[in-house]
């Protein structure tokens, strides 16, 4: 492991704690920013966030410009319209407020401020051609990880299927990780984005790509995140598990960015393109089905990820050892009520080798997973994780 070459470029600068959102303003300004434009969700307003994020650019006397028309997998065209509406309001430096969706929107519109054309021209990796103007992001979930990734995933809206922009120019300039924006998060969506987290974290860990700076990234996430989703599922007001909830995103973050994603995500990515089921849920649904095909393809990792989550496998062979973890990833799921099947999700059975199909197009994830899928594989997966367990 400690022999094997990578390289490990990060450059988003990292604002972490309680209240730290209330340092936009001198942010933007470090930035060179003048006039900011705000990309929030829809919901940041009723969820009484809106105040937090607008309080210090207006004392500080930064005009900024909403945008709050990001909803859920967002489409292709919403970052053509918000840089539309952001290069009409004359801005220099785009926040992102909010869940993964709003960040990706963000990070899309702060890139086509600057280079020509339409977002479904940059799909694909390393096709952005310069900086986009400054980009902040500030998460509300915890979470994708967004902020210090260069992806912004999208629904392709002619072929109803998932599609990312990856390229350095993404990468967030400065991140502001305020663990307070995530107190009044209702326990669903704390179980869903914080499995979306915790496989983030697993997915790098047993990437094909991991290395060691990954693995010390990934261990904590998964350490932080096991031990404190329950905590924050059950009350929501726990700031002490949300700060170590958002840590664990945060690194989770960190691990996929340089590690990457397996086949969790490869596969979740028909449920949200085809049914529109949101990408934490989509994630956590299928995890325990894909650990559990993906055991014997580096049992030693997956060994590591159960002593991780606090489980004893003494005496255990290494095959049953890596085993323990399937099941300690079921116990976590099962424990913030994350749906047990497909069925629940209302996904009609006979999609399942369409999805099968895409999910093997969604290739660097599918690369990077310790055990390499067959077209018959992911059908079987699918359908296990149909039926639950
Ligand atoms: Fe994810």
């Amino acid at each position: 492991m400690t022999n094997k070459s990578f390289s490990i470029n990060q450059p988003t600068r990292i604002h972490f704690g309680v209240n730290a959102v209330s340092g936009l303003a001198e942010m933007v300004k470090e930035l060179g920013g003048s006039k900011v434009f705000l990309v929030v969700d829809s919901g940041l307003k009723s969820a009484g966030l809106a105040d937090m994020v607008e309080a210090p650019l207006k004392e500080a006397g930064i005009p900024f410009e909403i945008y709050d028309k990001v909803y859920p997998e967002p489409g292709l065209s919403l970052a053509d319209k918000g840089a539309k509406s952001a290069k009409k309001a004359g801005v220099d430096c785009v926040v992102g407020v909010g869940g993964g969706s709003a960040m990706d929107v963000a990070k899309a519109i702060s890139i086509l401020l600057t280079n020509h054309g339409k977002a479904e021209d940059y799909l694909g990796l390393n096709r952005i051609n310069k900086p986009g103007v400054p980009k902040i992001m500030i998460p509300t979930t915890a979470g994708t990880g967004a902020e210090v990734t260069f992806t912004a995933v999208f629904t392709n809206e002619k072929t109803k299927s998932k599609a990312g922009m990856n390229g350095y120019p993404l990468y967030p300039d400065a991140a502001i990780l305020d663990p307070a924006l995530t107190l009044t998060l209702p326990p669903h969506v704390t179980a869903a984005t914080g499995i979306d987290a915790f496989t983030h974290a697993l997915e790098a860990y047993v990437s094909t790509q991991a290395h060691t700076i990954s693995d010390m990234y990934a261990a904590e996430a998964m350490d932080l995140i096991n031990t404190n989703l329950g905590k924050a599922y059950a009350h929501g007001g726990n700031i002490e598990a949300r700060s170590a909830m958002m840590m664990g995103s945060l690194l989770g973050g960190k691990a996929l960015a340089t590690a990457g994603v397996g086949l969790v995500h490869a596969m979740a990515y028909p449920l949200g393109g085809m049914f529109g089921i949101g990408h934490g849920l989509a994630n956590a649904v299928l995890l325990p089905f894909v650990v559990e095909y993906n055991t014997i393809g580096n049992p030693d990792k997956y060994k590591d990820v159960a002593a991780i989550m606090d489980q004893d496998t003494g005496g255990l062979s290494l095959r049953d050892a890596a085993n323990v973890a399937v099941e300690a990833i079921r116990d976590l799921t099962s424990d913030v009520r994350i749906p047990g099947s497909l069925a629940d999700l209302n996904i009609p059975r006979n999609k399942i080798p369409k999805m099968a199909e895409i999910a093997l197009t969604v290739t660097r994830p599918v690369e990077n997973n310790p055990r390499k899928p067959s077209l018959d594989d992911v059908i079987a997966i699918y359908e296990t994780a149909f039926d639950g367990s």
